[in-house]
């Protein structure tokens, strides 16, 4: 889509930009709300699989409302599109119960610094998965991504292996979710918007099976019981605004990644982290060791490398 850049006249193309614009700044505030309110009713209510679910449940609900009340034109499709979405789906949810379980037991820096590694993951997985090749700066700008993530971990201050793992899975998770999304919204006619749609809905059928297994109704109910207590029926408000933004924020992104192209999208996802680090230390409070932050700063400064070294790369394929 950017390579058609050079055809359109500067209007249009100052047009087109100022519209990814909207949608990075909207993506990434929405973002924001619904980390923060994630985390507040994770503190309150530390049930992530269920949280996760409800974030699918409203979001599913949403889409199937804006269709009824044909607010939203309904996607018209196929088996084969269901059959395409599938591993998107399980990815999907893989990455998105992966990540609440690990904002569950650290700070949400935390987990944001080690998502900012996602990059590095999407690297290695088309290297030696895919059987892709880079140039040599491709994977020199890895380095500081890795060797920050890890020096962010190796000093985080509420260090917790499941938190540090379950980052890493999410990582991995949405590594594959992009590539297959890639490929299942190649030449497809369902806009972005609704393919989420339909993103969530298979996710939420898939997820909550496991979500009854790992924590259940007797969990959640004596869970329930202590949040009201302790916190009182505000945590009811905080979950339906971490579920509504949730899905919001994933919304736009997809409604983004129609307009740019995946590489783009992965870098203004990672530079999305920016603003939930830096926001979620100071609502939080959490205490950050200048050798910690040091780390977090060397990993983004790694994802601006590897941008730069990206689109370079890109640009000399296109010529
Ligand atoms: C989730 O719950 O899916 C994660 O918080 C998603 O994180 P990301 O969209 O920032 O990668």
């Amino acid at each position: 889509k950017e390579s058609k850049a050079e055809v359109v006249p500067a209007s249009s193309e100052a047009a087109q930009k100022l519209k990814i614009s909207i949608y990075f700044a909207t993506w990434w505030a929405l973002n924001v709300i619904f980390n923060i309110y994630n985390k507040k009713v994770l503190n309150a209510f530390p049930y992530p699989w269920l949280t996760s679910t409800l974030s699918l449940v409203c979001g599913s609900a949403m889409m199937l409302f804006s269709w009824v009340t044909c607010l939203v034109e309904a996607p018209k499709t196929d088996l084969d599109f269901w059959k395409a979405l599938f591993p998107v789906a399980v990815a999907h949810t893989i990455g998105h119960v992966a990540a609440t379980v690990s904002m569950s037991k650290v700070a949400v820096s935390f987990t944001h610094i080690i998502k900012s590694a996602e990059p590095a993951f999407s690297v290695l997985v088309s290297r030696f998965i895919l059987g892709e090749s880079f140039p040599m700066p491709v994977y020199l700008s890895l380095l500081p991504i890795i060797g920050g993530c890890g020096l962010a971990a190796a000093t985080e201050l509420n260090f917790n292996m499941i938190g540090f793992m379950g980052a890493m899975i999410s990582n991995l998770a949405f590594v594959f979710r992009n590539i297959f999304s890639k490929r299942g919204m190649k030449g497809k006619s369902v806009s972005g918007m609704n393919y989420y749609a339909c993103l969530s809905i298979m996710s939420l059928v898939i997820l909550t099976p496991f979500a009854i297994a790992m924590e259940g109704p007797q969990m959640w109910a004596t869970g329930w019981q202590k949040a009201l207590a302790d916190v009182g029926p505000n945590v009811l408000w905080w979950i339906g605004a971490q579920s509504v933004f949730y899905h919001l924020y994933n919304q736009v992104s997809y409604m983004s990644l129609d307009q740019i192209s995946p590489l783009t999208f992965s870098i203004g996802n990672t530079m999305k982290r920016i603003s939930v680090i830096v926001s979620s230390i100071i609502i939080f409070r959490t205490p950050v060791r200048p050798v910690n932050a040091l780390g977090a700063a060397i990993a983004i400064f790694g994802t601006f490398l590897y941008s730069q070294v990206r689109f370079m790369d890109e640009e000399c394929l296109q010529k």
